[in-house]
């Protein structure tokens, strides 16, 4: 039997379409996309009915933000806009994790003046901090909650035990943490710590960055600028054998009527009430093909699935090693 699929997920007091559009890739990481073809995607978007955005201060260091904050004018009462703050990126490019209260409340008023608006739905701490505790930076989000700048509380890529610590300072209304078919570090612990405190689980990178959509079929097409080149899953002999896995994954997507960005995100439908997920594009076909995921499979299909992953894991790691280290959810 299959679970019943809601297509709705409550973030605090808002019930939301659980699948949300994530929009880094209309300004950075993947195959550039040109800013009126931007545009006119979001705009067509939102004109579909209410919509998650989801955006974060730190890509293209503001220019997402400001894409979002040129068209979202008309579509305000209609779209859950979710940002976030302390990672950013230096001058130079290279990354920069930052948790201090100060500088997260001079983010929030920076995004919401790119943005457009007087109020973010939903604002998450990007990365926590290892040199600022985190009731700290979460204290500063209750702040802006406190002074109406933020609507709802999110943490990002957080450890359940992180995740109890800032749940003692502010309610916390949802995570946001990679999980798909090929990343299922949730599994062994916030997954499970969010149905335990009613909070709302939204996962990001939903379709492996393309590839469980199909999407990346050779690695001769990716700019070199494209942040997967870097990402160990997709390189050399990981990308030759994840190939097959995915092969075998197409199948029975085949089989069962679904495109494979469908059954990845049906997967991740099958996984609990509390899961909404991001998929990001930038094409109206692939919008349109995700958002027909509606259903969750079936305990046969779903067993399926797990023998073919279990009998050809996918191989490498989501993030080089230096990445990896800065992630709470994985220490
Ligand atoms: N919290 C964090 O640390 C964090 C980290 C990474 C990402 N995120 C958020 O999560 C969002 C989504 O993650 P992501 O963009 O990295 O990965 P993703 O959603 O797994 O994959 C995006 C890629 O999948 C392709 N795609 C999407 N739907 C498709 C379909 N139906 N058929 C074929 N291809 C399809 C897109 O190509 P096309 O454009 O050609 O459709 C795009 O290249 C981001 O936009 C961002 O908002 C958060």
């Amino acid at each position: 039997m299959s679970q019943i699929f809601s297509s709705n997920i409550k973030i605090g007091d808002i019930e939301i379409p659980r699948l949300g559009l994530g929009c880094m890739g209309l300004t950075q990481a993947y195959t550039p996309v040109d800013h009126d073809k931007a545009k006119a995607f979001l705009d067509r978007v939102m004109t579909d009915g209410p919509v998650m955005l989801d955006t974060a201060a730190t890509y293209s260091g503001g220019k997402n933000e400001r894409l979002i904050g040129s068209v979202i004018k008309p579509f305000r009462s209609q779209v859950f806009l979710a940002s976030k703050a302390g990672m950013y990126k230096r001058s130079d490019g290279t990354r920069e994790i930052d948790g201090n209260p100060d500088r997260i409340k001079i983010s929030c008023d920076e995004s919401l003046v790119r943005l457009g608006i007087d109020q973010i739905d939903l604002f998450y701490l990007h990365r926590v901090d290892p040199m600022v505790p985190v009731e700290e930076s979460v204290g500063a989000i209750n702040d802006l909650k406190l002074a109406g700048k933020v609507r709802a509380i999110g943490l990002s890529e957080i450890s359940a035990s992180t995740l109890k610590r800032a749940m003692s300072v502010t309610q916390i209304d949802a995570v946001q943490s990679e999980y798909s078919l090929w990343s299922r570090r949730v599994e062994e612990g916030i997954s499970a710590a969010c149905v335990e405190l009613g909070i709302a689980l939204i996962a990001y990178s939903p379709v492996g960055r393309g590839f469980l959509a199909g999407g990346v079929p050779n690695l001769d097409g990716l700019s070199s600028k494209d942040i997967r080149k870097q990402m160990p899953r997709f390189q050399g002999a990981n990308f030759e054998s994840n190939l097959e896995t995915l092969l075998e994954l197409e199948v029975q997507a085949m089989e069962w009527g679904y495109s494979l960005a469908q059954l990845s995100l049906n997967w991740l439908w099958s996984q609990g009430a509390h899961i909404g997920a991001i998929p990001g594009t930038s094409q109206l076909a692939n919008w349109q093909d995700n958002k027909r995921a509606q259903n969750t499979l079936d305990a046969g299909q779903l067993h399926l699935i797990e023998r073919i992953l279990r009998n050809k894991p996918f191989q490498g790691e989501r993030y080089e090693p230096e990445k990896l280290k800065q992630l709470d959810s994985e220490i």
